[in-house]
């Protein structure tokens, strides 16, 4: 969806069921890494259209959801994660995670890229199911909004997912590719 209603506004209720939902999304190892801008200034949402190719509906629909994550998290307290676990799988766990990820930049945002992408479709789902239609965005400067939302160091900028009343519909399909060409069997 491209097109929103500019008037319209989620109540709180909505976003936190909104949020609710997404933070039920899954993460390797229970990680949790992904940390949910949303970009409530009026003015901080027109400098981030700015530096979005200009395209209304970081403006226009009613949530600007910048998808972020720590790439870090893995080694910020993890044992957050496994907290309501039985103590075997935490004592499984703990040094699992520590194994994986450290010293593995590339896993370590691979990791952040793929958790974002999973939020970010269950929170376009979960808008659906809200009556509220959505549009993942990553036509922007990642560092110009990086630096507009005081990006931490250790973080990265994975997309955006923009939600709110759509106004129009959406465009056709405008290509879709045969199944026989994106559905392999065994083996490529
Ligand atoms: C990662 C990602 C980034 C996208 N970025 C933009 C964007 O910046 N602006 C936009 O209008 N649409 C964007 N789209 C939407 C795609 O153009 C759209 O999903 C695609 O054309 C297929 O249309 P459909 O989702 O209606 O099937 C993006 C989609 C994805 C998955």
């Amino acid at each position: 969806m491209k097109h929103f209603d500019p008037d319209h506004n989620l109540t709180e209720d909505e976003i936190t069921e909104l949020m609710s939902l997404a933070m039920l999304s899954p993460t390797a190892f229970n990680i949790q890494h992904w940390r949910f801008v949303i970009v409530r200034d009026k003015e901080l949402r027109k400098q981030i259209r700015s530096v979005s190719w200009d395209q209304a509906q970081v403006t226009d629909a009613s949530l600007l959801i910048v998808l972020c994550a720590d790439l870090k998290a893995w080694e910020k307290e993890p044992d957050r994660y496994w907290r309501n676990a039985p103590g075997p799988v935490q004592e499984f766990m703990l040094p699992a995670i520590d194994q994986y990820y450290r010293d593995h930049d590339q896993v370590q945002r691979d990791e952040a890229l793929r958790s974002c992408g999973i939020a970010a479709q269950t929170l376009m789902l979960a808008a659906k199911s809200m009556g509220y239609d959505s549009c993942p965005m990553d036509g922007f400067d990642f560092d110009a909004v990086g630096k507009l939302i005081n990006l931490p160091d250790d973080h990265i900028v994975a997309m955006f997912v923009v939600v709110g009343k759509g106004t129009k519909a959406a465009w056709p399909r405008p290509g879709q590719l045969p199944m026989n060409e994106v559905v392999i069997t065994d083996r490529f």
